[in-house]
């Protein structure tokens, strides 16, 4: 084995990911780095990745030539030794080595052929599942080898439940330029009876979205929806002593499974596990569903925590060393306010809950946060080992002023990230649910320490026509999905569909220029901007004035025309992309000097497989003779510009 692992470039003396940098890009899953377990993930990686078949076939390339030429030593020993006599019969061995040699080559192609092609989908193609990886300091999602960019919206709760009610969504998804569908998969249905599951439902989607041209990202409603246990098969809700639910501190039941259950997270899953493991079944080759969103909208409402005998025992106890020394390592580099929070206390590192992090609410929340975090890691766990897709979770946000146990606490929330991070490391990221209207903040919080940014549901309103430009071009988001798509209409359907119809467009060179620095998104943050926004960009700083109605009541009115937004691309050094709608841009050098910077061209146009294809040339009144660029409000575009400097 020696030869096979030198052959496969391992050394002994390297780190794992040293290795498995070396041994390929695609191999690499950054995914995990994220979460500070790297070497611990792509250790296990390594394992996983050597008893592989292409590992097999690699190491069998190697080794065959080798055997053939020149028999290994030990063999050769081996039969000398037992023949007794090494030198009168040499004919004899050579006889023997060679069919030796055969009959090895036989074993080993037999061996390679049977691993490629008996073994699970999921074995033989694993480099090429939907996965995670680095680009500059953006994370990308890569389907079929390439990057790809998710323009998404996500179906109403129930819609999902019924293939007939589903028949008119897919022209209308297809409509409004979606490439990928949110739809939630529900644990009832799946396995109505306790090991009995029912796949009909989630083959009928994936028919349908192939049918439709349409990615699946399945969204796992199971022991919580929105806080709550809703979708939890009657089998479960109605066995309470075997599956426990959340107490008051009156003892009565909630409608939240308890986090603290053994039992409660087995049937979870397990349930989980088939699910995926169906998926890799039917779906393993077509990469027709791309990511999982595992639960929805953790949370613990109306109490800041459980309040059962065995929730209160638990937080009586020390915390526990795995987060401990967790936050530990990561003192300095924590989210600030987590790190204020436990600062606050003292900065001890070992105790109870209370004792490391205050007496509270706060604490209650950092309390659930890590046993919510345990169980669905755990969920996570079991679906990965059948079928390994980028997973995730969402969090609904907090409304400002609200306390612990008055919003949905303790789910992926920015403030706890870090404890998220600590307990569910086979979560690759944390992503928020926008409806408020303050979308530039969120996605900055949601951006912090390396999370890669990704939407699953955003209000559906007219902006979200241009928060996705801006998620897109600004934080490098690997997707934007508003809520209930299937119910939208105009002006959303026909602001969403101009919208999504220009990132397509562009979809090759976002990908192309995201964790680069070279890309950023606008967006007007407040109700009045009178002030040019200064956005620096290549060697310029670009004046960005969003053109909208004056009055607040017109911009709340959320009219075609009351949003503004859109991303500009640094495509060379005097060259610009611009995309979006009612904006209006001069430009100066990017510090201080005595030559202006004049609009050379602007030209209207597209991206047509991915090439630009240009269409008015813009001047005269559309620049205002050469002053600024102007994008008009209530239609999207796309322009290219060029600038040159004068004295
Ligand atoms: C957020 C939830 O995640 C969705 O499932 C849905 O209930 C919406 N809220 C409703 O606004």
């Amino acid at each position: 084995m020696g030869r096979i692992s030198r052959a496969s470039g391992v050394s002994g003396h390297a780190s794992p990911s040293d290795r498995l940098r070396r041994s390929g890009p695609e191999l690499y899953s950054p995914g995990h780095s994220i979460f500070g377990t790297e070497d611990a993930q792509i250790e296990g990686g390594i394992a996983d990745r050597f008893s592989h078949p292409r590992h097999l076939l690699r190491a069998f390339r190697v080794w065959v030539p080798e055997s053939s030429v020149r028999p290994p030593k030990v063999r050769y020993a081996l039969i000398s030794s037992s023949s007794k006599t090494i030198s009168p019969r040499p004919v004899k061995m050579m006889i023997k080595v060679k069919r030796f040699n055969r009959r090895v080559i036989t074993v080993v192609v037999a061996c390679g052929l049977l691993a490629t092609f008996a073994l699970p989908v999921q074995g033989t193609q694993e480099n090429l599942l939907p996965h995670l990886r680095r680009q500059g300091n953006a994370t990308q999602l890569v389907v079929d080898g390439k990057p790809f960019l998710i323009l998404g919206g996500e179906l109403g709760n129930s819609t999902s439940s019924s293939l007939e009610y589903m028949r008119p969504v897919w022209p209308k998804v297809v409509s409004l330029n979606l490439n990928t569908l949110l739809v939630p998969v529900y644990w009832e249905l799946i396995e109505p009876a306790e090991g009995k599951f029912d796949f009909s439902l989630v083959d009928g989607l994936i028919q349908e979205a192939r049918r439709h041209q349409q990615r699946l990202l399945p969204l796992w409603f199971a022991s919580w929806k929105n806080s709550m246990s809703c979708y939890a098969p009657a089998w479960v809700k109605t066995d309470q002593r075997r599956f426990p639910r959340a107490q008051d501190a009156a003892g009565r039941g909630m409608e939240i499974l308890s986090a603290f259950s053994k039992e409660n997270v087995d049937a979870d899953a397990h349930a989980f596990a088939a699910f995926m493991r169906h998926l890799r079944e039917v779906d393993g080759n077509d990469h027709t569903v791309i990511m999982v969103q595992v639960e929805n909208e953790i949370g613990m409402i109306p109490d800041s925590r459980e309040r059962s005998a065995v929730a209160e025992k638990l937080f009586k106890q020390p915390v526990p060393t795995e987060l401990m020394s967790y936050l530990v390592e990561r003192k300095e580099t924590l989210i600030p306010e987590f790190r204020a929070a436990w600062a606050a206390a003292g900065f001890k590192t070992r105790g109870t809950w209370e004792e490391v992090f205050g007496v509270g609410p706060k604490t209650d929340e950092i309390f659930m946060a890590w046993y919510f975090a345990r169980f669905t890691n755990r969920v996570a766990q079991l679906g990965a080992a059948e079928y390994k897709l980028p997973m995730f979770v969402n969090a609904a946000l907090i409304r400002p002023g609200y306390q612990p146990g008055q919003y949905p606490s303790a789910g992926p929330l920015p403030h706890l990230m870090d404890v998220w991070r600590a307990g569910a490391p086979q979560i690759d990221f944390l992503s928020p649910d926008i409806y408020f209207p303050n979308f530039a903040e969120w996605c900055r919080k949601y951006q912090q320490s390396g999370n890669p940014l990704f939407i699953p549901e955003a209000a559906p309103n007219p902006s979200s026509a241009v928060n996705a430009f801006y998620a897109v071009g600004q934080h490098d988001a690997i997707g934007f999905s508003p809520f209930a798509i299937e119910s939208v209409e105009e002006p959303v359907s026909k602001l969403l569909a101009a919208s999504y119809d220009v990132l397509k467009q562009l979809a090759p060179l976002i990908l192309e220029h995201q964790g680069k620095s070279s890309m950023v998104g606008l967006l007007p943050e407040g109700a009045e901007q009178r002030v040019p926004q200064k956005v620096r960009l290549g060697s310029y700083t670009l004046n960005v004035t969003y053109e909208r109605p004056t009055s607040s009541t017109a911009q709340s009115a959320q009219t075609p025309d009351a949003i503004s937004g859109g991303l500009v691309i640094s495509v060379g050094p005097d060259e610009f992309i611009f995309a979006g709608t009612g904006l209006v841009i001069t430009f100066e050098t990017e510090t201080p000097s005595d030559v202006t910077v004049g609009i050379l061209s602007a030209q209207e146009g597209k991206y047509v497989n991915g090439q630009w294809v240009s269409g008015r040339w813009l001047n005269g009144d559309q620049t205002h003779q050469g002053r600024h660029l102007r994008l008009v409000p209530g239609k999207f575009d796309i322009q290219r510009v060029k600038l040159y400097h004068y004295r």
